[in-house]
C-alpha cells in the first residue's frame, strides 16, 4: 500500500476513539487483574503478532508477577478489511507450555476465528491454565462464539487503527486508537 501524499495518509485517521491515556489507565487495571489471578506464580504472556506487539509491551510492564514473553503469529486478515476466513499459524511459540500459566494477549477480537483456533491449539498442549486478555472486542461481528476472560474496551463495528492495529500494514505506530476512514 502506498500513499501519494501525507494528506492521504492523514485522511485515513478519521476519528480518535480511544486516547493514549485511556489505554494506559485500562492497562494498569488489567495488570492488577493478572497479578491477582496468579498471586506471585510465574506466567507466560503470549503476544499474537503483529497486532498485539505494542499492547504486550505495555501489559508486560503493568504486571508484577514474574513473566516470560512469547510470540505467535496467526493470520486471518490480509491487506484489506475483509476476513479471509482462514486462520494460519505462521509463527509458533519457541517453548513447550505444559507446566506454564499462559495469558494470551490479543489486539482485537472480530469474527472470533483467530482466537478460537489459537486457544484450541494451545489447550491441546496442556498448559496449567490459559486466560485470554484482549485490548478490543467487536462482539457484533462474531461468527465463531468466543468470550475472552478480560476485555479492555468493547467497541462498535468499526475498522480501527493504531496502538498496534493496521490498515494495509500502516498506522500501527499511532499511540491512540482511531477509526479508519477511506
Ligand atoms: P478474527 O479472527 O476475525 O477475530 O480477527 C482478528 C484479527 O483481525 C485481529 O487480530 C486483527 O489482526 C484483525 N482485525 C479485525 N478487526 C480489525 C480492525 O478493526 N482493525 C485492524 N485489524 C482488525
Ligand atoms: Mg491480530
Amino acid at each position: 500500500m502506498e500513499f501519494a501524499t501525507s494528506a492521504e495518509y492523514e485522511r485515513g485517521i478519521k476519528k480518535v476513539i480511544i486516547t493514549a491515556e485511556e489505554i494506559q489507565q485500562k492497562i494498569a487495571e488489567v495488570g492488577k487483574y493478572i497479578d491477582s489471578l496468579y498471586d506471585g506464580r510465574p506466567v507466560l504472556l503470549v503476544s499474537i503478532l503483529k497486532g498485539s506487539f505494542i499492547f504486550i509491551a505495555d501489559l508486560a510492564r503493568a504486571v508484577s508477577v514474574p513473566c516470560e514473553i512469547g510470540f505467535m503469529q496467526a493470520k486471518s486478515y490480509y491487506e484489506s478489511t475483509q476476513s479471509s476466513g482462514v486462520v494460519k499459524i505462521t509463527m509458533d511459540l519457541d517453548r513447550d507450555i505444559s507446566g506454564c500459566h499462559v495469558v494470551i494477549a490479543e489486539d482485537i477480537i472480530d469474527t472470533g476465528r483467530t482466537l478460537s483456533d489459537v486457544v484450541k491449539l494451545l489447550r491441546e498442549r496442556a498448559p496449567l491454565s490459559l486466560h485470554v486478555v484482549t485490548l478490543l472486542d467487536k462482539p457484533e461481528r462474531r461468527i465463531v462464539p468466543f468470550t475472552p476472560d478480560y476485555t479492555l474496551f468493547t467497541i462498535p463495528d468499526l475498522f480501527v487503527i493504531g496502538y498496534g492495529l493496521d490498515y494495509g500494514e500502516y498506522y500501527r505506530n499511532l499511540p491512540y486508537i482511531a477509526e479508519y476512514g477511506e
